[in-house]
């Protein structure tokens, strides 16, 4: 086995290319990666429904979703169909390109099958960039969503370094702590901290306190993020127990925000978050690369795909105008509207 490891590497070794400048770098997709080292925060939700709603708010823009995680939630979500898959992501990073592993899934999403065994791709792999050759190979036209475990080690590194943008995710304070590290590796690879946004997650607004300057959970961490100079995204999500019901029910799949969360606060807060982080994401990498055609499927057929493989493009359209969600809003006039809640009290940190 040792010997098998050994080659492996020495193969890794020989196969990578000098690095690039990811920032600059001319490429035909962009990367968003879900993060935190701490466990159950709601990354793996929050990348799943994000690749939905992206799909449904731009038509035009592929999206491939990657776990990095060796839970199959992923799957769950997106497979079409039953069967274990030819290629995983564990033998994908090995022979060095996504492509022959990418299916179509549901909700028109792409996606690229998990692997409950991640630990020999680890001990192969000691370079934080090799995903951004990976990627490069791969040739991925339009955005790649990426979930991470609830660790920092080398494939949660590759996943932060070829991202464009980095969703930390924060639902208490030991997340928040644990938020620093991201940062820090930031800072060590001298990337712009822009690139790495704090989205507050699972947060319940029925927990009050009565001492501090803040009244809630919400409050408390959003001034907690603010003091250290984290970005942070202006949305953030509820904890809702219809989230969590999602991953369990008598169909068998663990169901979108966007198709099984009807009428809950979270899917309109989805809704904005998606809005945001692709506005933020243009932002930093400029116009999103929308290729000519929608690409075809590679190794899922699209005759393989049932009609919930189409993106619902028009309904968010038409959500998105009953909602009347204006991007543009700040987090406390959203909140007061959205949730009938008074001043924030941000002990004028704004
Ligand atoms: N906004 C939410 N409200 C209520 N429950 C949620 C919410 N988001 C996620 N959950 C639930 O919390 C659990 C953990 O969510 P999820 O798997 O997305 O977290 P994670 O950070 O990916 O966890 P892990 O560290 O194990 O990968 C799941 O059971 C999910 O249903
Ligand atoms: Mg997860």
């Amino acid at each position: 086995m040792s010997r098998y490891l050994d080659a492996l590497r020495q193969a890794e070794g020989e196969r990578s290319a000098p690095r690039v400048d990811w920032e600059r770098e001319p490429r035909p997709f962009r990367v968003i990666t879900v993060t935190s080292n701490k466990g159950g925060v709601g990354k793996t939700t929050v990348a799943g429904n994000l690749a939905v709603y992206f799909r449904a708010l731009r038509e035009d823009l592929p999206v491939l979703v990657v776990g990095f995680d060796d839970q199959l939630t992923l799957d769950q979500m997106f497979a079409i169909g039953s069967g274990a898959p030819d290629l995983t992501v564990a033998s994908a990073m090995r022979i060095g390109n996504l492509n022959a592993a990418i299916r179509l899934g549901q909700y028109g999403v792409h996606y690229v099958p998990s692997s409950e065994d991640l630990s020999d791709l680890k001990r192969m792999i000691e370079d934080p960039f090799r995903l951004q050759q990976v990627l490069l190979r791969t040739g991925w036209e339009g955005l790649v969503v990426i979930d991470t475990k609830s660790d920092l080690e080398i494939l949660t590194q590759n996943a932060i370094a070829a991202s464009d943008l980095a969703l930390v995710v924060v639902a208490d304070r030991p997340s928040l702590r644990q938020a620093e590290r991201v940062y820090e590796l930031m800072k060590g690879w001298g990337r712009p901290l822009e690139r790495a946004r704090v989205l507050l997650s699972m947060v319940d607004l029925r927990i009050k306190y009565e001492r501090g300057q803040t009244q809630d959970v919400l409050g408390l961490l959003v001034s907690e993020i603010r003091r250290r100079g984290f970005p942070l995204f202006e949305s953030f999500l509820s904890r809702s127990p219809l989230v969590a019901s999602l991953y369990t029910n008598p169909e068998e799949r663990v169901l979108s925000i966007l198709h099984g969360a009807e009428g809950s606060i979270v899917r309109q807060q989805m809704q904005h978050l998606a809005d945001d982080v692709l506005r933020a994401l243009e932002e930093i990498a400029g116009a999103l690369p929308v290729p000519g055609r929608a690409r075809a499927p590679i190794a899922g057929s699209a005759a393989d795909a049932d009609e919930s493989a189409e993106p619902p493009a028009l309904e968010v359209d038409a959500q998105d105008n009953a909602l009347g969600l204006e991007v543009d809003e700040d987090l406390e006039v959203w909140l007061d509207r959205s949730l009938g809640r008074t001043d924030l009290e941000h002990d004028g940190e704004r």
